[in-house]
């Protein structure tokens, strides 16, 4: 047994030395503790708190502790809502405390000032009236004097300065009762005591009996805590450094205009916003507006220069008086100069020219009017953007690009709103600051690659600024006042209409341009690119010559799209081979013929695959649409032993699929016509093979090239390397029209293909395919698979045919 801290005589029991028994239940033995329950308390050993206390019990309880000069247990209750706690209410850990001090008020309120000295665990409660007492097992504190303990108390020590360094009115008193503490385990209820902790938070500290793991729960919360004060404290001194510079500012500007005031200089203009307003009143806003903007001059007057208000309403201001409110004068369209600009900047495209002519025709006659919005759609390369340019320059106007291509969001087109953190005008509004002129051609680049994304589509916001009947009243969001766009000649282009958003393509007027054959392409390069590229090379006519047959070597075997923009390039390429020997010297002239050109250029990048592809039974040449222009692609056909089976592959869609099985019903049902044995049928697999692979491909129009290949294969003919074919094919033999006719036969001329077989109901086509393409090629016109086999076929049979005649497993 030794001695209970601060109870001098008083002997601590253990609890196994069992309680001693004792009848009268007043009388409490040094074992047992009077009770004192307490709502959301905590007292710590060696704390001293004023506990106020009303319950009939409580009182009973402090009357006989102070009566009978022993100590009180303050056990805090589970739940401060309990009026009369009962045994299973209360924590099961106490602190036991001597009464310093009993008070009486007049008004009848009893109040103790309590000192914690020693916690308790509660073993088993004796009574509950009319005090609550209970046999305890006083817990002992040993301060061993462990290296673990010292290095925490350290910590702990550096801990509590700090936060008291932090506090701004922290006790002095606390700062010397620190210094003087040498008990780890006083500290840390020192520490947890003054915390700004939840009463159940306490409580845990309280029965952390553990020192270390107590010290460990403390440091961690003082850790939270100081990092709170020197937030706190940080940003009190931010504020405050904040203020102290604003009135260091307000105080230098007063000085500032009395020591003008003094020089006569008060409106000497000169500042800032003197400028704006200038500008203001300058940029011909309509009142309303110009109203609004000085509205937010005013509001920027009083602003502080150095408040990020400031420069967002000064940014604001300065995109508003940016755009071109005023018309600039507008000289009418001289038509026959526009002709000469067109046909200076581009050759052929001659109906596209005349379609441009009609619709500057009308803008002269009409300048007010509500003009159709032109859509170039055609592949790359083929001049959309370049003709846009010349649209400009015939009407003398300015001329700007918007870029659509990768657009999914609204706010790109409309603008953000003000309220945004760098908040800027949408990239309409963006355009016409750049073009600076109300009545600019604006070409809207790329509309089929608009995206629908999740904030707003930005589809509907362009349809807004196309549309006439609403668009002289464009509100960007940045802006948030009215813009008339109903000046601005809008252009749009599109590599593919499919893919334009249905009620925006209705408003387009769509002008498609096909792409350029060979000769159109020698034409163009002859004309117009090859002296750009001298040009851009620093180059000229005299020292560079390129003749016919080298250009077109560099279409043919360099270059394979519908467009001129690789040519360009290539071509470039060549003239700067041919600088560099001008430039060492060692020429002064250089001629270039087709010869050099493999040389410079590297081994031939395309060739004419037809010839070589179809020189052997079950190739067909058909012709695609792809969105990028027509292309020429091979159905390849052949046979395996087996049961069969009709295989394909090449990432077919399911209309070619059937189509491919229709066209194999087809050549069974004429097999004997065609001259096929039909045992092969039952015992072969028919394999058919789209090359490229990896590109999916659809549509019913390459029927014609699958029956073609079939009938190839079975009949070991070859299909004519010259030929090129497409067309729906009925499973009764008829061909049907298919779409896409001009790009596939510019598509055939461009691969060197001379003749083109086309369902005969697609002749209706046949105007719109360009001249050159028309004298290239012969047509063939096609009313059923018979006339297409036998104009695609060769008589020739070739070894391979024979030989696959001659296999055992075929016989
Ligand atoms: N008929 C032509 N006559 C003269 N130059 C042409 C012709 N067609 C195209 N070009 C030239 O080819 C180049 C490419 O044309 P442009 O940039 O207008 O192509 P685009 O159709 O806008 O292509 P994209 O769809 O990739 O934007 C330009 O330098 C243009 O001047
Ligand atoms: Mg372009």
């Amino acid at each position: 047994m030794s001695e209970i801290r601060g109870f001098p005589g008083w002997k601590m029991t253990n609890v196994d030395d069992g309680p001693e028994e004792d009848s009268k239940v007043e009388a409490v033995g040094p074992d047992q503790l009077v009770l004192l329950p307490v709502r959301a308390t905590v007292l710590f050993p060696g704390m001293i708190v004023p506990i106020a206390i009303g319950r009939e019990r409580s009182i009973a309880a402090a009357q006989q502790a102070a009566q009978e000069g022993l100590p009180l247990g303050i056990v805090m209750q589970r739940d401060d809502q309990i009026a009369e706690p009962s045994a299973e209410d209360l924590h099961s850990v106490g602190t036991v405390a001597s009464i310093l001090r009993y008070v009486t008020t007049p008004d009848g309120a009893h109040n103790l000032v309590c000192q914690g000295q020693q916690r308790f665990r509660i073993l088993e409660f004796v009574q509950e009236a009319p005090f609550m007492s209970a046999h305890v097992n006083w817990i002992e504190e040993r301060d061993a004097q462990s290296p673990e303990v010292e290095a925490r108390f350290i910590h702990l020590k550096q801990q509590v300065s700090e936060v008291l360094e932090l506090l701004p009115h922290a006790p002095p008193e606390l700062v010397t009762a620190l210094q003087a503490l040498t008990s780890p385990s006083a500290l840390a209820d020192l520490a947890a005591a003054h915390l700004d902790l939840k009463p159940e938070e306490k409580q845990e500290i309280l029965e952390t009996i553990d020192l270390i793991r107590r010290m460990d729960k403390v440091t961690q919360l003082l850790a939270e805590r100081i990092e709170v004060l020197r937030l706190t404290v940080e940003i009190g001194r931010q504020t405050k450094a904040a203020l102290d510079q604003r009135q260091k500012e307000a105080v230098l500007r007063e000085q500032m205009a009395a020591i003008q005031r003094q020089l006569g200089e008060d409106n000497g203009g000169g500042s800032e916003l003197e400028s704006l307003r200038d500008a203001i009143s300058k940029a011909g806003m309509p009142s309303e507006i110009e109203e609004k903007a000085t509205k937010e001059l005013r509001r920027l007057q009083r602003m502080p220069e150095a408040s990020p208000e400031h420069s967002m309403v000064r940014t604001y201001l300065d995109h508003l008086i940016e755009l071109p409110w005023s018309m600039p004068e507008e000289p009418p369209i001289d038509l026959a100069e526009a002709r000469r600009i067109l046909d200076a900047d581009h050759f052929g495209l001659e109906k596209i020219k005349q379609r441009i002519m009609e619709y500057l025709a009308v803008r002269k006659l009409a300048p007010q009017g509500k003009a159709p919005v032109l859509c170039f759609v055609g592949p790359p390369g083929v001049g959309k953007t370049s003709l846009g340019k010349s649209i400009a320059r015939a009407m003398g106007r300015k001329f700007v690009r918007v870029s659509l291509g990768g657009v999914h969001n609204e706010a790109e087109i409309r603008g953000h709103r003000r309220t945004y953190i760098g908040a800027l005008p949408g990239n309409i509004i963006q355009a016409l600051q750049k073009a600076g002129a109300r009545n600019c051609v604006m070409m809207l680049d790329e509309i089929d690659k608009l995206g629908g994304g999740i904030h707003g589509d930005p589809s509907a916001a362009l349809l807004e600024v196309l549309d006439p009947e609403q668009n002289d009243t464009f509100r960007d969001s940045y802006l948030a006042v009215p813009f008339d766009l109903s000046r601005v000649v809008f252009i749009t282009t599109a590599n593919q209409l499919e893919s334009i958003p249905g009620p925006l393509r209705d408003r387009l007027e769509v002008i498609s341009l096909s792409g350029y054959t060979e000769d159109e392409k020698l034409q163009i390069a002859k004309r117009y690119l090859l002296q750009r590229q001298l040009e851009a090379n620093g180059l000229t006519n005299e020292q560079i010559s390129i003749d016919d047959d080298a250009l077109r070597t560099i279409i043919r075997d360099y270059t394979r799209e519908a467009g001129v923009r690789n040519l360009e390039r290539e071509i470039g390429n060549v003239l700067r081979h041919a600088a560099v020997r001008i430039a060492e010297g060692t020429a002064s002239t250089v001629e270039i013929k087709t010869s050099a050109i493999a040389r410079i250029l590297g081994p031939a990048r395309f060739e004419s695959e037809v010839a070589q592809r179809t020189s052997v039974p079950g190739v067909a040449t058909g012709l695609a649409w792809t969105p990028v222009g027509g292309d020429i692609l091979f159905i390849e056909a052949t046979r395996t032993p087996g049961r069969g089976k009709l295989i394909l592959t090449g990432q077919l869609g399911d209309v070619m699929r059937e189509s491919a099985q229709a066209a194999l019903s087809l050549v069974k049902s004429r097999a004997n016509q065609l001259g096929i044995d039909e045992g092969l049928f039952e015992n072969s697999d028919i394999h058919i093979h789209v090359p490229a692979g990896a590109t999916p491909k659809d549509g019913p129009s390459a029927g014609v090239a699958m029956l073609t290949a079939l009938v190839s294969l079975l009949t070991g003919r070859t299909a004519r390397g010259d030929t090129a074919m497409t067309g729906e094919i009925s499973l009764r033999g008829l061909v049907l029209p298919v779409g896409g006719i001009k790009e596939k036969v510019v598509a055939a001329a461009r691969a060197g293909i001379t003749r083109v077989l086309l369902p005969a109901r697609n002749r209706k086509d046949f105007e719109e395919i360009p001249e050159g393409a028309r004298k290239q090629l012969e047509f063939v016109w096609l009313e059923n698979g018979d006339q297409a086999v036998a104009a695609a076929l060769t008589g020739r049979y070739t070894l391979i045919a024979k030989a696959q005649g001659d296999d055992p497993d075929t016989a």
